[in-house]
């Protein structure tokens, strides 16, 4: 073991030294910002359990857009919460639905800024479910073709990349052949490919309006006591040609994501959920914590277990705290 002469302080005792050993980094380039875009307009409407995060029309929703590119922020991942619901989600693949007129006015108003989006059924069906419902459960094969037809329809509004969130089985590989079939194979897919029933999202369904109307998401999504399970949902979805993967929710995963790390050289997204962002708010509301102190911990403790990319409803915070230096 180490000799009596090692001093881990010695290297401690300078800021100047503690730069020069730090292992870990964090940029603005490591970031993705979620918003919430509403049919209407005027509309800026603060999420009660997300403090700073609001529900916006398409004119809100692009003049922060250029806020955030203006922080060096590379991306955005956009969700919907389109005029009607029905039971087939017909707005997620309308040609003039929220989300694709939301692309095309982000991407004529700031260029320069990446869009991605959330493809998934849940905002756009009147029960809150991830995909159609047959016998009470959400029938696999079904909601695959219109998920492709989503993203085909995100592609061809002008999307950079889409993010499929649903937990579909073979999801990835039809979106994939659609994108390819119809001249976007240069379009990136983000998997959710490991994507836990969590309880943390709780402030996102108040953000999306996509509360479940009976059950809940565990028939299609993973049980929070699963391992092993995380290493075949990856597999699959990298076989099925995803281009990033993803791992959600962040805090309670991390274990997961260093797993992921040591086994794929792929890169690899970590979602900081609505829960964990509402967590922080709260405490900092409460002057219980430094909020400042706490979120960049919390993004560094990310990094180091593998992220390379992190969303996060805290990323403009973080692009303005990085520029006076961490
Ligand atoms: C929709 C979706 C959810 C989130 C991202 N996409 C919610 C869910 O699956 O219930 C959660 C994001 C968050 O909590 O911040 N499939
Ligand atoms: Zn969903």
């Amino acid at each position: 073991m180490f000799s009596s002469r090692f001093r881990a302080r010695r290297i401690r005792g300078k800021e100047v030294f503690r730069r020069m050993v730090r292992e870990t980094t964090l940029s603005a380039n490591d970031l993705i910002y979620p918003m919430f875009s509403a049919f209407g307009s005027g509309i800026r409407k603060e999420v009660s359990s997300m403090p700073g995060i609001f529900q916006q029309s398409i004119e809100h929703i692009v003049a922060e857009a250029k806020e955030v590119h203006g922080l060096g922020i590379p991306a955005v991942i956009l969700f919907g919460i389109p005029e009607t619901k029905d039971a087939v989600g017909s707005d997620a693949y309308a040609e003039h639905g929220i989300i694709q007129e939301t692309i095309r006015a982000i991407k004529r108003e700031v260029p320069g800024l990446a869009v991605i989006t959330d493809v998934c059924l849940c905002e756009y069906t009147d029960h809150g479910h991830c995909g159609i419902i047959k016998n009470g459960d959400v029938d696999n094969d079904a909601t695959v073709k219109l998920l492709a037809r989503e993203a085909l329809s995100h592609a061809q509004a002008g999307a950079d990349m889409v993010a499929p969130s649903d937990m579909m089985d073979g999801r990835v590989a039809a979106i994939r052949q659609t994108l390819d079939n119809n001249g976007f194979s240069h379009i990136p897919v983000m998997s959710y490919a490991v994507k836990y029933a969590s309880g943390y999202y709780g402030p996102f369904r108040e953000a999306a309006e996509s509360t479940p109307q009976f059950g809940d998401r565990r028939s299609y999504q993973m049980d929070p006591a699963n391992r092993l399970e995380a290493l075949r949902e990856a597999q699959a979805d990298i076989e099925e040609g995803a281009d990033i993967i993803m791992v959600k929710p962040g805090l309670p995963y991390l274990d997961i994501l260093r797993d992921l790390r040591n086994e794929y050289a792929m890169p690899l997204a970590v979602y900081n959920v609505s829960g964990e962002y509402s967590m922080i708010k709260g405490a900092a509301a409460n002057g219980w914590i430094d909020e400042e102190r706490v979120v960049m911990e919390t993004m560094l403790g990310f990094k180091r277990a593998g992220a390379d990319l992190i969303i996060t409803y805290h990323a403009k915070d973080v692009a303005r705290w990085l520029k006076g230096g961490i």
